[in-house]
């Protein structure tokens, strides 16, 4: 059965939920689903804005043939080529096989890659070049590594409705709330919104900042992005913006300390307890405990996108950083996490050298990482007598929240 919801005067949304899939890019786990979103222009042309994933492909096609409700597909314009929205695509071409596909010089080249076959049908657009459809005239803007090299996002200057491709996605599916103002986004949708950001576009917040700026230049009226809500109130387009500048530029969300812990037998996990109890007795509430091996990464980073301190407590494994710390570490160095202050808790019953060795990897391998003076050592596990050393850590962390 179709199921379509109109977004403003001719234009509809033909695309669908998914709560199947397991892991997002077979890497992100995805509990609560994901949605892939596609839109329909009704102008003197039709205009098919992107398709979506394989999984939802049969749901799509129902969706997109009761919306054109029995008038060809002119024109499919294909903003991002990554298969969670191109993949059904070539189904639509032998469908509808007078449509012509407009996209970028690399999407296409990308359609080839994949083995499409678009021989003979494309039409290249790019930065500044725009398409007559009747009423409406779309704009097309580059959108280089937001979040693929061949992306784009496509402007309506008739009614101010920008389809922002990967922008202003998030997971989750939609469930029937189309809009931002139909869902409590800020309590129900905004930590799964940031967890796609920051692991799918995090790396690449200089580019997002470059699309803002130029997205600054447009009237924007309405959002629809390729997964997750469309925006189309004032008041929500500008949080959400709000949200986007802050996580392109690796500015914290909130002040608050985010301690992620390696523990082997409960001993590092009693230390991060203990800093955490400390911690809120000295006033600092907003505190979030995390063990690193039993917390799927995504999660973290999101975690840690969002707060302005980070505890980094890690017991000494095989002479190393504990391996599952380890890969915290390089995804937040992957994903180009900046600008954060830490503390560093290191464990160890013989040699304790995971401190030194986190130490190592903030200053080299991250950018703008401070780490607190005060590092605490245990050996084994935390006695009476590194109370003193954990006060001075505590007192270190909230210094450095009050000199802010
Ligand atoms: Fe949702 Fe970059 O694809």
């Amino acid at each position: 059965m179709y199921n379509v919801r109109k977004i403003v005067d001719d234009l509809y949304w033909v695309g669908g939920s998914d709560h199947r899939l397991e892991l997002f890019e077979n890497i992100h786990p995805i509990s609560d689903g994901v949605s892939y979103n596609a839109y329909v222009l009704l102008d003197e042309k039709t205009v098919l804005f992107d398709t979506v994933d394989w999984s939802i492909c049969r749901q799509f096609l129902e969706n997109l043939e009761h919306v054109l409700n029995g008038r060809d597909l002119d024109y499919v314009i294909i903003n991002h080529m990554e298969p969670d929205h191109a993949a059904s695509m070539e189904e639509v071409l032998l469908r509808y096989p007078n449509a012509k596909v407009i996209s970028t010089e690399k999407s296409i080249m990308m359609m080839y890659q994949f083995g499409f076959n678009v021989e003979g049908r494309t039409e290249t657009v790019a930065e500044g070049d725009s398409r007559c459809f009747g009423k409406h005239t779309i704009a097309f803007v580059d959108a280089q590594m937001v979040h693929w090299p061949e992306a784009m996002v496509s402007y309506d200057t008739s009614n101010g409705v920008l389809f922002s491709a990967d922008a202003f996605g998030s997971f989750k599916a939609l469930d029937g709330k189309l809009f931002a103002d139909e869902v409590n986004f800020d309590r129900d949708w905004i930590d799964e919104a940031r967890r796609y950001l920051t692991n799918i576009v995090g790396k690449y917040g200089p580019e997002v900042m470059h699309l803002l700026k130029k997205a600054g230049t447009l009237d924007i009226k309405v959002i629809c992005p390729l997964h997750g809500p469309v925006w189309r109130k004032p008041e929500d387009i500008q949080y959400i913006l709000g949200k986007y500048i802050k996580w392109a530029t690796y500015e914290p969300e909130e002040k608050g300390v985010l301690i992620v812990y390696a523990s082997m037998y409960g001993n590092t996990e009693s230390a991060a307890q203990v800093l955490a109890t400390k911690l809120v007795e000295k006033g600092m509430t907003n505190v979030r405990v995390y063990d690193v091996s039993k917390t799927h990464v995504s999660y973290l980073v999101s975690e840690a996108f969002k707060y302005s301190h980070i505890v980094f407590a890690s017991v000494t494994y095989n002479l190393q950083i504990y391996p599952v710390m380890k890969e915290f570490l390089e995804h937040l160095a992957m994903l180009n996490l900046q600008n954060r202050i830490c503390g560093i808790i290191e464990n160890g019953s013989w040699a304790p050298q995971s401190g030194s060795l986190i130490r190592e990897f903030l200053d080299d391998e991250m950018k703008q990482m401070s780490i607190i003076n005060s590092e605490l050592s245990i050996i084994s596990s935390l006695q009476e007598k590194d109370q003193r050393d954990m006060d001075l850590f505590v007192d270190s962390l909230l210094d450095t929240m009050n000199e802010e």
